[in-house]
């Protein structure tokens, strides 16, 4: 196998979109498309990655950090002046470079594979992916002379009305022989509708001196959809949510509802799990086996263990353990650790806080910056006063400990392992174990007061 280069072309503002973020940035199922792209490429066992920047420079590079390296495009005079952006990093190596669209998202490893080989297979000094498509307004066309072989690529906008009948399309994605790319760059001129230096021009230069030119064709156009604009960015949406949601149900996972479930591409889950509709599961998600998730939910970046079942919740940034029973209506803040067997119920929010194996929160209460033993019982209302209005206090709660309705806990404060507080309780002071506290104002019950107020009357 030769060596294998790769170039990323992620230097162009996106006018399309009308927008203040850069194409490339634009998410597809939470994930920005270039980096959609690099997690692609990096497949490829590629020995360098190259990712032209220019517009949004800072934050393409701060986005893909070291899986690239970059170059950087001053002012966008097109595709081959961002591709020659690379020279001094991949001009005089030996080896096959693969040339992707940042803004072409929904591309597979498996489909650029497969075009390194037919390249390599027929020796090629460039292969074009294409694609045949119903409606090819505004990609470039594949020109053919009669006896099939590709002859050069012609830009919509350059086209002539036959040329624009053709249904054969740049997908925008090429394998070049890396020394005849830099070569061949050196002759494309910007003479054309659009004054820019075209990528696709290298095909008819490298054919003119007689090479190899090649074009392999993918039965899957969707593939290689370019993102232009936000109807575009929807229908990539749209594909790259069906292409996640149907490995899912491949691997044994229940979707009730596949069109109306959003499962972001980095999570993971187990078999026999059950998705109900409206839930989206976001960022690197790891969800157990045999679990109910949904309907209506909000799952970003959590570990979950198997048998959980979370109904109309939302949960961020924490990890849950197995047999958890969360919702309806719930609200699992960033840093949260529930272990296995714990339930927290209807309206229950909780932040920054541990809860020990089998305790319950059931209802009513929000538990911040809270570290909560195992068999707890926080009973319904009651709430932890972490905040002063300048800085969070710990309240802790030890095992077996039995928290009465409606108490407050003003922390920093420990209640002991085995205490009870009776409801109603605001707790200011520690408790210790095995204690029953009570902190709250005497009943007095004033007999026939009413009779009196009556006769006042
Ligand atoms: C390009 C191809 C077209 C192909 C289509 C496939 C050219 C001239 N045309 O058209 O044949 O059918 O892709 O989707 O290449 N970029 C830079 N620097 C520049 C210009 C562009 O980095 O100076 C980047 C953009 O950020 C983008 C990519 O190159 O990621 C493609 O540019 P874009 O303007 O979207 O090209 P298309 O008009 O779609
Ligand atoms: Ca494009």
């Amino acid at each position: 196998m030769h060596n294998r280069y790769a170039v990323i072309l992620a230097a162009g503002q996106g006018t399309r979109m009308k927008s203040k973020l850069y194409k490339v940035l634009h998410p597809v199922c939470g994930k920005p498309m270039v980096q959609h792209v690099v997690d692609q490429v990096m497949k490829l066992n590629i020995q360098e990655i190259v990712t032209i920047i220019g517009h949004g420079a800072e934050m393409v590079q701060a986005q893909l950090g070291d899986s690239s390296k970059y170059a950087l495009q001053d002012q966008q005079l097109g595709t081959a002046h961002a591709v020659n952006q690379a020279q001094s990093m991949l001009d005089g190596k030996a080896g096959v470079t693969i040339v992707v669209c940042g803004d072409t998202p929904l591309i597979k490893a498996e489909t650029m594979e497969a075009l390194f080989k037919h390249h390599e297979e027929l020796n090629a000094k460039a292969t074009i992916l294409t694609a045949r498509i119903s409606d090819p307004t505004g990609y470039g066309r594949i020109v053919r002379n009669s006896a099939g072989l590709v002859e050069k690529i012609v830009e919509h906008k350059d086209a002539s009305e036959d040329e624009r009948k053709i249904s054969e399309i740049n997908t925008g994605t090429y394998c070049f022989d890396n020394l005849a790319l830099f070569e061949a760059l050196k002759n494309v001129s910007n003479d054309n509708v659009q004054g820019e230096y075209y990528l696709p021009d290298v095909i008819e230069i490298l054919k003119m001196q007689g090479e190899v030119v090649t074009a392999f064709q993918t039965a899957e156009f969707e593939e290689t959809l370019g993102v232009n604009d936000r109807v575009a960015l929807a229908e990539a949406e749209r594909i790259m949510r069906i292409r996640t949601n149907t490995a899912h149900m491949r691997n044994g996972v229940t979707i009730i509802d596949p069109a109306n479930t959003y499962i972001e591409t980095d999570v993971e889950i187990g078999q026999d799990t059950v998705i109900y509709p409206g839930t989206m599961i976001k960022g690197k998600t790891v969800i157990g086996s045999e679990c109910q998730i949904g309907p209506n939910s909000e799952i970003d970046s959590c570990h979950i263990g198997d048998q959980t079942v979370i109904r109309q919740s939302v949960a961020h940034n924490s990890s849950i353990g197995a047999q958890v029973n969360i919702g309806p209506f719930a609200h699992i803040r960033p840093e949260s650790m529930i272990h296995n067997e714990v339930k927290i119920g209807n309206f229950v929010e909780i932040k920054k806080a541990i809860f020990g194996k089998g305790s319950k929160a059931s209802h009513l209460s929000y538990i911040g910056d809270a570290e909560v033993g195992s068999d707890v019982n926080i009973g319904c209302g009651s709430i932890t006063v972490n905040y002063d209005g300048k800085n969070k206090y710990l309240t802790k709660i030890e095992d077996g400990v039995f928290i009465g309705c409606n108490s407050n806990l003003v922390a920093p404060v420990t209640i002991g392992k085995g205490a009870y507080v009776a409801a109603g309780s605001t707790i200011t002071k520690d408790v210790p174990g095995e204690a029953l506290s009570i902190a709250r104002a005497q009943q007095v019950n004033k007999e026939n007061y009413v009779q009196k107020l009556n006769l006042k009357k």
